[in-house]
């Protein structure tokens, strides 16, 4: 049950057929204020959130062949391990995997063919979307097939609720986001936007963008959101871990929220509109979209430049399963995994 989720308008429309003759569906959700969440069920999408002013805050395309030809993760549901790991490879319970490198050395948001490529089986249940994916065993080279359940609702106080489970019949490693890059204002850069993230460590990156394996303070460096702060301020700031990544590309720790109750990481905000980030994550990468290039066609026409959207991926700590001190990513046979993370809009205070 979705608490403040009465009398939500829900339709359906055929959104497209991918070069393989699948057909993706698209959901819209509107609540009582005229807000509305639309979802594709390729890659389990979100594609757009217009507030009740008509401005739409994320990132997305108007064709299916768009969302099959991009590398951006536009909007999707990312796994089955979200973010790097190193070198493209780990070993558990004393046997070896091999990934692939889809992102310099290391293997990036579940490799080639990852959930955000895949058509998701897709239905309306009580005031919900619910996606469904079944990841073969040895799928992208991961262990064990993976039951996946992804499920958007939305509230009539303008909360976009995605609840996640993931089931496994051999141990594996699950590590999986939303990877939505909003925009407040419904375009211009990002970094005019107000942040605040309630973490005070992040995990360090090297120069290929993958965990180092050390957590570093934010306090004094350019990562420090603890109050709010432009996300332009520092963005180019004369230090390493921002060159290593070319503005932000960077997993906050929330240290002592793993399976707790979920706790708000982050507000955003710019012009009108604000938005609460709230998660039972023990992490959230925060992605300043630093390698949109503005080559593929957005929404309307729009083009996406560098830095014209910005993701805040709430998942586990990026190449956990290859840094025993990192909370462990590995999904044990038969365990449940389950996650929440909810997007919260609202008035932007000034
Ligand atoms: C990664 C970026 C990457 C982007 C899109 C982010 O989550 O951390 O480095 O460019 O996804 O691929």
């Amino acid at each position: 049950m979705l608490k403040g989720a009465a009398d939500m308008k829900f339709s359906i429309e055929h959104f497209g057929k991918t070069s393989e003759d699948e057909d993706v569906m698209e959901y819209t959700i509107e609540n009582r204020n005229g807000t509305k969440l639309t979802l594709i069920s390729y890659g389990a999408a979100i594609r757009g959130i217009e507030m009740p002013n008509g401005t739409d805050v994320v990132l997305g395309y108007d064709r299916i062949e768009d969302y099959e030809n991009q590398d951006k993760y536009m909007g999707a549901t990312v796994g089955r391990c979200a973010n790097r790991i190193g070198g493209g490879c780990f070993s558990l319970n004393g046997k070896e995997y091999v990934l692939a490198k889809n992102n310099g050395p290391n293997h990036l948001h579940g490799g080639i063919v990852g959930f955000d490529k895949k058509v998701w089986k897709s239905s309306i249940e009580g005031q919900r979307v619910v996606f469904r994916l079944t990841s073969p065993d040895g799928d992208e080279g991961y262990p064990g097939n993976l039951d996946v359940e992804i499920s958007y609702g939305l509230t009539n106080n303008n909360a976009v609720v995605i609840d996640c489970t993931a089931v496994c019949d051999k141990d594996t490693v699950v590590n999986i986001t939303n990877h939505t890059y909003f925009n407040l204002a419904g375009g211009g850069t990002i970094e005019d936007h107000y942040l605040t993230i309630n973490s005070d460590e992040f995990t360090e990156i090297d120069e290929t963008g993958c965990s180092s394996g050390k957590l570093s303070h934010v306090k004094g460096t350019p990562f420090d959101f603890t109050k709010r702060k432009l996300i332009g301020k520092d963005i180019d700031a004369d230090c390493v871990q921002i060159k290593n990544a070319s503005g932000y590309d960077h997993n906050y720790v929330f240290k002592d929220r793993h399976d707790a109750e979920i706790l708000k990481a982050a507000e955003a905000g710019c012009g009108e509109i604000a938005m609460d980030v709230w998660t039972d994550q023990p992490g959230m990468h925060f992605y300043s979209g630093n390698f949109l290039d503005g080559e593929v066609r957005g929404k309307n026409g729009a083009v996406y430049g560098r830095r014209s959207g910005f993701a805040l991926e709430t998942q586990d700590w990026p190449d956990a399963v290859n840094h025993e001190d990192f909370p462990s990513v590995v999904l044990k046979k038969g365990e449940v995994y389950k996650r929440k993370t909810v997007f919260k809009f609202k008035k932007m205070l000034k």
